[in-house]
This record gives C-alpha cells, sequence and structure tokens, in this order.
C-alpha cells in the first residue's frame, strides 16, 4: 500500500524523521551527569527520568493505540510515563507529579525505548493504515503519525530549557561551543503596520477540495490550529526588534520591578511570592551597570550579551511595555507584522513562500544560545519586522483559546482542551531549540503568564 501523507511522499520520510527526533532526543539525555537523572531541575515539572520515558510511551499511545488500535510494549510503563504536569506553583507540584513514584533505572528504560522504537518504525514501514480515518479516526490523513514525531520534536525543547536549570557541573559541554554576540544593539525603530486582515488558524486537511474555505490547507495542525479565522486589525505601530538585554537593563535601573503601578495583580502576586527581581536568564555577577548580570548560558556563565533578545516571562514582559507606556501584541496583530504586507497578501512565513533555511532564523537547533537581535535579516517579514520566527518565541497578550470550529483531536484529545482556562496566553513564531518541522503559520504555543523558564522574547506594540 502507498502512503502519501503530504508533505511526506513515502513512508521513509516518516521513518527518517522518527529516528532523527530519536536521535536527537537520546543526545540530550546523553549531555547530562547520570547523578541527576533522577532530579527535576523545574520543581513545576517532572524529574528528567519521566521524559526519557515519556517520548517512547506517548508514541506508543497515539500511533500504535489510538491510531492503529493495537496493543502497546509495556502496559505498566505507558500508564507510568503517560503525562505531563503543569502546575500553578510549587505547592501544587508536589501532590500532582507523585514525590513517592519509584522510577525505574535508566537501563529498564532504554529497554522500553529500543522495543517501541522497533514497534513504530515498523509500524510505519509495513502496517495498513485508513487514511480516511474510518477505522480510527486517529489516523485520519495520518494525524497520529504527525502527533507523535511533532510531540517529540516539542518536547525537545522543554528538555533544552530544562537542561538549563541544571548546575554546569552535571552536563557535558561541547568542544565547539561558540557565541554570537554582535556589536551593539540595533537601535530600535517602530514600524506602521496598516490596517488589514490576517488569517489566524488553518483549513483542515480534509477541507483540501474545498476552494471556497478560509486560509491555508496544512497536513498537519493540532487541534488548536482549527479552524481558520479572519480577524480585522486595525492600524498599530511595532517595534523593529524584539527587546533587548540592553534595553531591559534600562527597566532595571529604573526600579521596574519595583513600581506596583506596571503589574496586573497577579503578575505582582506572583512577583512578590518568589522575590522575582530579574529576568530567569540572568545570572547576578560582581560588576555594576551591564556588568551586574551574567547570561544563564547552556554551559557556562557569559557576560551579558546586551544585543540578545531578553529572555522573560509575559508577567515582566507586560511590566515592561506598561513602563514604556505602550503593550504586547495581540496574536491577531502578530500575523499582521509576521504574515501581511503592504500589498495585502499574507506569506506562509514572515519572509515568504520559501522553507525555513538557517538563514531566516536562528532556530533548529543550529545555537544553544539566542543570536543579537537582527542577525538574520533574510528573515524579516514583508514590513521590515525582524525575527518573529526565530531567536525565541514571542509572547502575545493574547489568552489561549479555541478558534471556531475547535474540535479536540483524536490522538490527543487533552493536548489544547485543558488549557482553555484563562491562564495561559499564546506565543508565536519559534526558538533557537524549535526544529523546523514545527515552525508554520498556524503553530500556536501557550504557557502560563507567569512561567519564566520558556525561550520567549517580546516586543512591543502601540494603537
Ligand atoms: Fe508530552
Amino acid at each position: 500500500m502507498t502512503v502519501s501523507v503530504a508533505p511526506l511522499s513515502s513512508r521513509q520520510g516518516l521513518v527518517n524523521w522518527y529516528r532523527r527526533n530519536r536521535q536527537r532526543s537520546r543526545a540530550l539525555f546523553d549531555l547530562i551527569d547520570p547523578d541527576v537523572y533522577f532530579t527535576r531541575p523545574i520543581a513545576l515539572r517532572n524529574p528528567i527520568v519521566f521524559y526519557e520515558g515519556h517520548l517512547p510511551a506517548f508514541s506508543v499511545i497515539s500511533f500504535l493505540k489510538r491510531g492503529l488500535g493495537r496493543a502497546g510494549v509495556d502496559e505498566r510503563l505507558e500508564t507510568l510515563f503517560a503525562r505531563g504536569i503543569d502546575p500553578d506553583s510549587e505547592q501544587e507540584a508536589v501532590p500532582r507529579s507523585g514525590a513517592g513514584t519509584r522510577w525505574p533505572s535508566r537501563a529498564a528504560i532504554l529497554e522500553f525505548a529500543r522495543a517501541a522504537d522497533d514497534e513504530i518504525v515498523a509500524a510505519m514501514e509495513r502496517a495498513e493504515f485508513d487514511l480516511a480515518g474510518r477505522e480510527h479516526a486517529a489516523m485520519a490523513d495520518g494525524e497520529a503519525i504527525f502527533t507523535a514525531l511533532e510531540h517529540e520534536a516539542m518536547h525537545q525543547e522543554t528538555l533544552l530549557y530544562m537542561w538549563r536549570r541544571l548546575p554546569y557541573a552535571h552536563k557535558r559541554k561541547p568542544h565547539d561551543l561558540s557565541y554570537e554576540l554582535g556589536a551593539a544593539p540595533p537601535a530600535n525603530q517602530r514600524i506602521d503596520i496598516a490596517a488589514g486582515r490576517a488569517t489566524l488558524g488553518a483549513r483542515r486537511p480534509s477541507a483540501r477540495a474545498d476552494r471556497a474555505a478560509l486560509g491555508a490547507v496544512v497536513p498537519f495542525g493540532w487541534d488548536n490550529e482549527f479552524d481558520a479565522l479572519a480577524v480585522d486589525v486595525p492600524r498599530f505601530d511595532i517595534d523593529a526588534h524584539s527587546v533587548t538585554n540592553a534595553e531591559f537593563l534600562e527597566f532595571i535601573a529604573e526600579r521596574g520591578y519595583q513600581r506596583r503601578e506596571l503589574w496586573d495583580d497577579a503578575s505582582w502576586e506572583w512577583r512578590e511570592a518568589e522575590q522575582v527581581s530579574h529576568p530567569a536568564f540572568w545570572l547576578p555577577a560582581s560588576g555594576s551597570g551591564a556588568d551586574a548580570w551574567a547570561w544563564r548560558g547552556m554551559f557556562e556563565e557569559v557576560p551579558l550579551p546586551l544585543a540578545w533578545p531578553c529572555y522573560v516571562s509575559q508577567a515582566e514582559a507586560s511590566a515592561f511595555a506598561r513602563w514604556k507606556g505602550r503593550r504586547l501584541p495581540s496574536e491577531a496583530e502578530y500575523h499582521r507584522a509576521a504574515y501581511g504586507s503592504p500589498d495585502g497578501e499574507e506569506r506562509e512565513f514572515p519572509w515568504g513562500a520559501a522553507p525555513p533555511q538557517p538563514a531566516h532564523g536562528n532556530f533548529d537547533f543550529q545555537s544553544w544560545e539566542p543570536v543579537p537581535a537582527g542577525a538574520r535579516p533574510a528573515g524579516a517579514s514583508a514590513w521590515g519586522v525582524h525575527d518573529l520566527a526565530g531567536n525565541g518565541w514571542e509572547w502575545t497578550a493574547s489568552e489561549f483559546a479555541p478558534f471556531p470550529g475547535f474540535t479536540a483531536m483524536a490522538s490527543y484529545p487533552e493536548y489544547s482542551a485543558e488549557f482553555f482556562d484563562g491562564r495561559h496566553v499564546v506565543l508565536k513564531g519559534a526558538s533557537p531549540a524549535t526544529a523546523k518541522e514545527l515552525i508554520r503559520r498556524s503553530f500556536r504555543n501557550w504557557f502560563r503568564t507567569n512561567y519564566p523558564y520558556v525561550y520567549a522574547k517580546f516586543r512591543t506594540v502601540s494603537s
């Protein structure tokens, strides 16, 4: 049976992607010291051991079980490794994540992973798929395969921002480590974006024949990407560059963290409770001014790179924007700045229609760290706005909510629905640790507004 699941024209394409994913995941786990394997680098997340079991377990559950209706590989481990956690606070994290869980040894997990990989690859190579989804709804248009593949790629980003929290002594530093520091930060200009239409979301693969329907057809999208939604966006202006560490230093120098009026109630409560006084990616150093801070690099401290984007929580980004007399963009404004154009056309990527290449942005694991704002001019949008897809996710002010026509996906029904709770906001774009396969216009990321660990930058707008 021939399988045609665009953009992969063959079963071999699926297998190659799966193997590429697995190799990268293995390399990430091999970066860290066995001593910290059972620790929890971020108190709000599971211990490291969970993730190495979770990746194959999830692929078994979504593809083999839900997609093909088959038995799993190891029922006990698939149950243990089924779900991650996202509590609001550390107090909440302990009971939910099972502090008393007895985790298997790494050897046992790797053995389970090998067995799961064998079954999954064999199924990708030989299983009969009903791409119409008549037999198993989760297999319609190959959904369950992509669910497994994209889930693993997304977790690689989770792993990397988690590893960043580990002490340097517990990570193996690569021999060829280097940084792109740039000279001075770019002068930030504001760019006018004319009023116009933004198309959020996408058309379902099954809508391929419906030519009148709105938006691009994507071969796969997560449930929160459907259906397409047209939004008329009034004129606004936006920063050409994401806010840099240099700009954020000024906010700190002007006591932005101490000024109650810059923070909404929930953010202030978090700031007070956690005693937040600087970005989680910064470390106090011994000097003054810029020298008072260092960058918390993946493998070592780096003198604060002034031209790099400032990675912060949405709460901190919002306080900065308010301090400037501005605000964060809505999801629709992000779309307009990234994919809109003065001639009214909407692009597939900020730079046009070409598939993502390294020149377009800092993504797809090109670098362990950010690069200076504006360092990938070939990736600028039609309006000249830089780094909208790459070098760090972009926080928006928009609550993570379903588009009209949302239905939970059969291969992973709990993916989005549990997070439509008014406590998460949308992020768009990509970070250095985002796989190129995940870069598409309709892709939506989301986090709590007070989550400070994700590789997320921001810029400000004004109406
Ligand atoms: Fe997961």
